[in-house]
């Protein structure tokens, strides 16, 4: 009997052509282009030994029992694993993996465009020549601050917001600030980074960047009290998950001018958006993309397939998530 490998969207080929190499395995992929309802993964995903899926496959402990006692290992295309009930996971013996490192550069970049576009104002300039209302030169037009020596705020300083902090040093000299739970010796020396309170990392930050996993304890991190802490020149970019901002009250500190602008690549419910978010012009929507590069998607393509390789040949998985 051939192991089946389920894969609930067509990803990059890379993996996939890995997958096809095992002998023993038969690859299933789902070729619809929409993410499949609950009862629909179940009946494609049944007696599966292996699941490849995305950030916007739900999976729990119910649906694993449905799909069978041959799974053997969950492997979420993201390193976002919040779509995921891990412990269910854990206790049956599954094996979830995610696909941590190959794009921590490509979201720090990501961040950064964000931060760029909302202060050089590049969506609202794209518009205003579009709608044919650049007319002449003006003194005034589309101001917005300067990026360096600023001060940004980083929101859990993890890889991601490691790769962020390298970029914001190096290439801005801005001075870096973090909160964190742990304490990051390489981002002090290196960067001399500062470890700091949120309170006091949004009282002095002059753009802050989310990149901590979304749980219960990050779950609305950022809402009414905290808008009311940042500065009124403040930008704040979010591309870890749309929940640890409250949307309404991003919404209620973009209109109230509270805060400069938002970049925001994840919602709440996405692909649902608060009320009233479109109408803004202080914010950049981009349609979670942050690791939307050629290199990082080929490379996640290729660590989902070595995980589920690994696993299923008996061996310790690539990038086990652990909780
Ligand atoms: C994307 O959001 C991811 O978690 O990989
Ligand atoms: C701007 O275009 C300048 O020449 O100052």
């Amino acid at each position: 009997m051939k192991k089946k490998i389920f894969i609930t969207r067509k990803i990059f080929s890379n993996g996939i052509d890995l997958l096809k190499k095992q002998d023993d395995f038969e690859v299933e992929i789902n070729q619809n282009d929409t993410v499949l309802s609950r009862e629909e993964l179940i009946r494609k995903a049944k007696g599966s030994e292996a699941i490849i899926c995305l950030l916007t496959d739900k999976i729990d402990a119910q649906m694993m029992d449905e799909i069978g006692s041959n799974l053997k290992i969950v492997a979420n295309y993201a390193v976002g694993f919040d779509n995921l009930d891990v412990e269910a996971a854990n206790k049956r013996s599954i094996i979830v993996t995610n696909t941590p490192e190959v794009m921590t550069q490509a979201v720090a970049e990501h961040a950064i465009a964000l931060i760029l576009a909302c202060a050089r104002r590049i969506v609202e300039g794209d518009k205003f020549v579009r709608d044919k209302k650049y007319k002449q030169w003006e003194p005034e037009l589309l101001l917005g601050p300067e990026i360096a020596g600023k001060t940004l705020g980083i929101v859990g300083i993890g890889r991601i917001g490691m790769a962020l902090a390298e970029i914001a040093y190096h290439g801005f000299g801005l001075k870096v600030l973090y909160s964190d739970l742990n304490r990051n010796e390489e981002a002090e020396r290196t960067l001399q980074a500062e470890l700091v309170g949120l309170n006091h990392l949004l009282e002095e930050s002059d753009f802050v960047s989310l990149h901590v996993p979304l749980c219960e304890q990050t779950h609305h991190l950022i809402s009414t009290k905290e808008f009311d802490q940042m500065k009124d020149t403040a930008i704040i970019v979010n591309t870890a998950r749309g929940a640890i901002i409250d949307e309404k009250a991003l919404v209620n500190a973009l209109k109230s001018k509270q805060i400069f602008a938002a970049g925001i690549d994840v919602f709440e419910d996405e692909p649902k958006l608060a009320e009233g978010l479109i109408d803004l012009d202080n914010i950049v929507l981009t349609p979670h993309i942050a690791s939307a590069t050629y290199e990082a998607r080929r490379s996640m393509s290729n660590c989902v397939a070595q995980n589920v390789i690994e696993v299923l040949s008996g061996r310790e998985a690539k990038t086990p998530v652990k909780i």
